[in-house]
Order: structure tokens, then C-alpha cells, then sequence
């Protein structure tokens, strides 16, 4: 039974069909990249899964239960975790805050008000806080535990938000976009993280990206969407000689 099973799937928005008809699974442990160019579909099918968009149509089964019927905050408490495009921290909080805050399923629901309210909370806040440290050095950003997120640059803030999710303890982790904005270096760092994060705790990864060597070197699989549709599946290799995919991004041109 695959993890998460995506199928029929559409979505209008003032009559564009931002995603028609997709289906595809993902198998517990994988990680899938879905790429495509801008305007695919990419973000919206991620945003279906964590239940910021309703489909139109079609359904989400994840551990083989109807997704449809559940709220954002249902499925993070359930184990699916996410990071965004553009950047959705609390920039004038601390790196170590942040991640805290991804800890709010797991500890009692008043973490938030807590963190940064009562006094009276101190114990809860001192566990949420140590384990959150923990996840930070795990991610390689300890030295910044204790920076405002908008002093870091882009690339340490993406890197944090990634955190954050971890801190969730997801069995699915929806990337969209984790090397954007990042040079060479730090999008290999990217790539040789979430491939950890997968072989070590077992984690599967929906991964959208436009950096080609971050998808080719980490996904198993792809799913190939433009304007809407899925217009390939396959393996990196398989991808890479799709002529649809080719066209897809070159156009007739
Ligand atoms: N909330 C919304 N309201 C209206 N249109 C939307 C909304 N969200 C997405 N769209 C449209 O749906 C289409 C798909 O957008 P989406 O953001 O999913 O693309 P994407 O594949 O993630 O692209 P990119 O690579 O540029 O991030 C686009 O035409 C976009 O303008
Ligand atoms: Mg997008």
C-alpha cells in the first residue's frame, strides 16, 4: 500500500485548471521530486495535500485514509509536514523559536501562547525549547539558534524552515522549492540533507524543485507536471529522455 495516493485530482481557479485530472502514488520511504515549469501546477498540488486548497475533484489517500475531509492542522498532527515557496517563519523571532514552533502537535496545543506568554508554562517551554536546540544542531544551524530569522540569509532561512518541519517528526515532509535562491554549495547541502533525512529516519519526501542536479542526484522518481497535467513519470534517467518533458521546457521552439 503506497504512503500517499493521489488520484483524479483537479483544480480550477476562475476557470484556469491549475491541476487536471492527476494521479500518482508515492511508496513509503521514497523521495519523489515534481517539477515542471512555472505555473505547472507544482505548489497548488502540495498546497491539496496539506489542505490549504480543496480539489475540485478527485481524492488523497495518505496511509490509506481520505485526506479530503481533514483541516490543515489534522494533517501536520497526523505526520505531514511541509516547508513553502516563500518563506513562512516569524522573522522577528530566534532560529531556535522557529523550530519550536514546529514542535506544536507534539507538545500541548497552548505551546504557542506559551512560548512567548506565560511564565507559569516555564517547564513545557524549557522541554519544547531543549528539544528544538537539538534539532537545530541536527541541522547544522546552532551557531544561529539564538539570531533573529531575518538577520540570516535566504539560503540559512530556508534551511530553517526545513528544520521546522522536522520538528514535527513527519513521515511525509513536502518541500517546495528547498534550493531556491541558493548557490552551488549550499543547494549540494540541501540535496545531501534530505537524503539523510530519508535514509536515517526514514522519512519520504515530496520534493518540488527547478534545480535539475538537486532532483536528478536525490529523487528516485519524478513526476513530470505542465500547465496542469502529469505528462511523465519515471525514474531520473527516464526523465531526463522524456521527449514530452524536453519539450515541456524548451517549447517548440
Ligand atoms: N490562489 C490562487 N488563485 C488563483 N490562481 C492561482 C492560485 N494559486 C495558483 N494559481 C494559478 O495556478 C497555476 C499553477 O500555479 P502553481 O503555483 O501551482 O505553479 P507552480 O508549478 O508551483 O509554479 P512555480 O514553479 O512558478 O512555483 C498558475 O497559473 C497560478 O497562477
Ligand atoms: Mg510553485
Amino acid at each position: 500500500m503506497p504512503l500517499v495516493e493521489i488520484a483524479n485530482l483537479s483544480l480550477s481557479f476562475a476557470g484556469l485548471r491549475a491541476l487536471s485530472n492527476v494521479s500518482f502514488a508515492v511508496e513509503t520511504g521514497e523521495i519523489i521530486g515534481l517539477i515542471g515549469p512555472n505555473g505547472a501546477g507544482k505548489s497548488t498540488l502540495l498546497n491539496c495535500i496539506s489542505r490549504i486548497y480543496m480539489p475540485d475533484h478527485g481524492t488523497i489517500r495518505f496511509q490509506d485514509r481520505d485526506l479530503n475531509s481533514r483541516t490543515a492542522s489534522e494533517v501536520a498532527a497526523e505526520g505531514i509536514r511541509r516547508t513553502f515557496q516563500n518563506l513562512e517563519l516569524f522573522r522577528e523571532a530566534t532560529v531556535r523559536e522557529n523550530v519550536a514552533l514546529g514542535l506544536i502537535y507534539r507538545y500541548r496545543t497552548s505551546l504557542l501562547a506559551e512560548l512567548f506568554a506565560l511564565p507559569s508554562a516555564r517547564d513545557n517551554q524549557r522541554g519544547a525549547l531543549k528539544e528544538a536546540d537539538q534539532i537545530v544542531a541536527e541541522m547544522g544551524l546552532s551557531e544561529w539558534a539564538n539570531v533573529l530569522v531575518a538577520e540570516l540569509p535566504y539560503g540559512s532561512q530556508k534551511l530553517v524552515e526545513l528544520a521546522r518541519a522536522m520538528a514535527g517528526h513527519p513521515k511525509l515532509l513536502l518541500l517546495d522549492e528547498p534550493a531556491a535562491g541558493m548557490n552551488r554549495e549550499e543547494s549540494r547541502r540541501v540535496a545531501e540533507t534530505v537524503r539523510r533525512l530519508r535514509d536515517h529516519k526514514g522519512i519520504t519526501v515530496l520534493l518540488i524543485e527547478h534545480d535539475m542536479r538537486v532532483v536528478m542526484t536525490v529523487c528516485d522518481r519524478i513526476v513530470v507536471l505542465d500547465h496542469g497535467e502529469k505528462i511523465a513519470e519515471g525514474t531520473p534517467a527516464e526523465i531526463r529522455r522524456s521527449p514530452a518533458v524536453v519539450k515541456a521546457y524548451l517549447g517548440d521552439a
